[in-house]
């Protein structure tokens, strides 16, 4: 079955990545590629998927600059209904003539905009809507085959669209959540214009990611990385789906693992009909880290010696593929975009070393976001516990340490975790948290305890909501439990005299401290 497609040509946006989520929500398969692909890239895309609209995203650059990112215009000339979206908007007018200049008052935030004609991708739109724009330069005419569809204060042509062509424009951002009409715009675009058909599902997705990687594989050993989280396991389970007796799952103790994880992983796989290897290799990643307090070269070392750990059990085994459960934000974090930032090196995409002894890597997750991770799960039959398991980041309990990191540390990390989760579970405030865990800080500070001065750790309670951990809110937690936390955590950690609470959103925090 060919499942229609909508393909986004990413121009650097903050939010390109959730135009191909948005339109993902809705089962049409969609899929982020460089301003640079081609006509012929485009087609030839066309074996497994039919391409029924191509969108083309917002991004940091103006049109009028000498090297701002262009697209292949012969996408215009195809019939494929295209979507531009704020600097994508701004192209599509530049591209046939039309002016695009700085704007005399920018618009930054929720804006309201005038709806002049409600057809085309503003059918089922009010007169007026709240919009999120985030724009500096603004399109101020246009040339006799397009017509105006909508308007700002200060924005002339707000939305456009061609007479004759599928070709439309829209300044504002319909991908983001404070956009409440947002959703209804992409849906006319993708169901109304291109003809999409929602097939795209989770057993879909399985099929897909099976045959692939069985196409890729043969008859070759596979290895993979279990941690015990929703991404590894849900990796696990497809490609042993794909390759049976062929795939051995690893799982490396490297002691960064919360108080009780790894004793419940290794119960818990033993269900599953796996080849499971258990390594202790607690000393070796704690004598690597002595003396490092950098948090990047930390991230490295540990994916490092994780690597390492693998290659020789690949070795012992005869594993030519290293199986991964890197998701779609792993990968964007880590800078894989042409023109998006690097945050942090996450330990199993940007920390991955050169001298990699394995044929391939395969990332059968690595388009997917956490919740479309979560569906795949439920329909592989995985464990509720597994799918419902808070994100622990690869490196573990090793980036919840300020600076050096000792066994003495992790200790006390352990032991607070234990309570922040436990308190927050007893409420059964834990749904609607993306993560709550202790972090300890390197920084000490006086105190005194029956009677007596006491220069002691601090532990931070960080709990956060949010739906991809792409941004994140820091959780209102009541009091009364930060206070109870607080409590159980200074008299029954006694190394810890102080506890705090982050109200950080992320930006500009992100969610771990390193
Ligand atoms: P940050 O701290 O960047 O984290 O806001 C975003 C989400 O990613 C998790 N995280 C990681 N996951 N390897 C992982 O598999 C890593 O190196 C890593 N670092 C952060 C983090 O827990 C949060 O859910």
């Amino acid at each position: 079955m060919k499942h229609d497609m909508i393909l986004v040509l990413d121009f650097g946006g903050q939010y390109s990545h959730l135009i191909t989520r948005r339109i993902r929500e809705e089962n049409v398969y969609a899929e982020l590629t460089g301003p640079e692909t081609g006509l012929e890239g485009i087609t030839s895309l066309t074996g497994e998927f039919s391409v029924k609209g191509i969108i083309l995203s917002g991004g940091p650059s103006s049109i009028y600059e000498r090297d701002a990112p262009k697209c292949d215009e012969r996408i215009f000339e195809v019939g494929i209904p295209v979507l531009g979206i704020c600097y994508g908007h701004q192209l599509i007018a530049h591209t046939f003539g039309g002016t695009v200049e700085r704007a005399r008052k920018t618009e930054y935030g929720v804006t309201e905009v005038t709806v002049d004609k409600r057809r085309g991708i503003l059918k089922n739109h009010g007169k007026t809507e709240k919009v999120w724009a985030s724009h500096g330069d603004t399109v101020l005419s246009l040339p006799e085959d397009f017509e105006v569809l909508a308007h700002t204060k200060n924005c002339p042509i707000a939305a456009f669209q061609h007479k004759k062509k599928p070709i439309y424009g829209v300044q504002w951002h319909p991908e983001v959540v404070h956009t409440p009409r947002g959703q209804q715009l992409l849906r006319n675009f993708i169901f109304d214009i291109c003809g999409c058909k929602a097939t795209w599902t989770p057993e879909n997705f399985i099929e897909k990611s099976v045959t692939e990687m069985r196409r890729e594989v043969g008859d070759g050993r596979c290895i993979i990385a279990l941690s015990g989280g929703v991404d590894s396991s849900t990796a696990a389970v497809l490609a042993s789906r794909a390759v049976g007796k062929n795939l051995t799952a690893v799982f490396i103790d490297h002691g960064f693992m919360r108080e009780g994880e790894p004793e419940e992983i290794r119960k818990m796989f033993s269900k599953f009909n796996l080849n499971l290897i258990c390594l202790d290799e607690r000393k070796k990643f704690l004598r690597r880290l002595r003396g490092v307090t950098d948090p990047e070269l930390k991230r490295k070392i540990i994916g490092e010696e994780f690597i390492r750990a693998f290659e020789r059990v690949a070795a012992k085994i005869n594993a030519d593929y290293l199986i991964q459960g890197t998701i779609y934000p792993d990968r964007i974090e880590s800078g894989f975009r042409k023109h998006s930032e690097k945050i942090k090196t996450h330990h199993n995409v940007g920390g991955l070393p050169t001298r990699i002894k394995f044929k391939g890597i395969i990332e059968p997750l690595r388009d997917l976001y956490k919740d479309e991770v979560r569906r795949i799960a439920i329909t592989l039959g995985l464990p509720e516990r597994v799918v419902r398991r808070q994100p622990f980041p690869g490196p573990g309990l090793a980036i919840r340490v300020t600076g050096e990191v000792t066994e003495k540390k992790l200790e006390i990390l352990k032991k607070a975790d234990k309570i922040v989760r436990e308190e927050i579970e007893k409420c059964g405030l834990e749904k609607r948290l993306w993560q709550y865990f202790a972090v300890l800080l390197d920084t000490r500070s006086t105190g005194v305890k029956g009677d007596s001065r006491v220069y002691g750790y601090t532990v931070v309670i960080r709990a956060v909501e949010s739906t991809d951990g792409m941004t994140a809110n820091y959780a209102k937690l009541p009091h009364e439990l930060i206070e109870k936390i607080s409590t159980r955590i200074t008299n029954e950690v006694h190394e810890v005299n102080r506890v705090v609470f982050d109200v950080t959103h992320k930006p500009p925090a992100t969610i771990e401290w390193e």
